[in-house]
């Protein structure tokens, strides 16, 4: 089981494995704050939807819509998840479908992480068949030297390391996504 063995500000214990603080709450929120003036800059007088892919993006989602300044709608997504392991089994399958009509729709992919890109290149094809009528990628963290696939992002919080990272909405088997900071493993 992964349980936390002991968190302190900047580090988080989970048996063997130490987890350090990557990102703190006050640089999250400072970048989230910047990805949504520029979204609220380019959306001007339009309605776009975020789609947030579940579990990962809820909490960014959450923090990023608060600073849109034009109106704006959210539905969720939801993908299978990497099982309880570090590494993407390199499969992807669709467990929630959308509530609403992106058909002529702008909407806004929210993701919290893109890792090998195959999660967005599956929605990006899966949706470009309802015919949105503007489809963009947001990330708060894609890890650029992982990328496997040709994917384009539009809005990205932080490049980061080809590096396990936990918590603001970030899970290891399903757990420390409530954590305030970002933590990267530690080797
Ligand atoms: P991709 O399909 O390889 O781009 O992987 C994207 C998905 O894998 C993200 O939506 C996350 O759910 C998950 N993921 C990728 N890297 C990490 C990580 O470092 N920590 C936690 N989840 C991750
Ligand atoms: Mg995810």
């Amino acid at each position: 089981m992964h349980k936390i063995d002991s968190i302190e500000k900047d580090v988080v214990i989970v048996g063997a494995e130490k987890f350090v603080t990557l990102f703190n709450e006050e640089t999250i929120q400072r970048r989230v704050k910047e990805m949504a003036a520029q979204i609220s800059e380019d959306y001007k007088g339009k309605t776009p939807v975020f789609i947030g892919v579940l579990n990962g993006a809820f909490i960014f989602l959450s923090d990023l819509i608060k600073e849109v300044k034009s109106d704006c709608e959210i539905d969720f997504f939801k993908l299978s998840s990497y099982g309880d392991e570090k590494i993407s089994s390199g499969n992807v399958k669709l467990l929630k479908e959308l509530n609403c009509d992106v058909s002529g729709r702008d909407i806004i992919i929210v993701e919290d992480i893109v890792d090998s890109g195959l999660s967005i290149k599956f929605i990006e094809e899966l949706f470009s068949r309802h015919t949105p009528a503007s489809m963009k990628v947001c990330a708060l963290l894609v890890k650029p030297n992982s990328l496997k696939y040709e994917v384009k992002i539009d809005y990205i919080g932080f490049n980061i390391p080809s590096k396990f990272v936990i918590g603001y909405g970030l899970d290891y088997a399903q757990k420390f996504r409530n954590l305030k900071n970002i933590y990267v493993l530690s080797e």
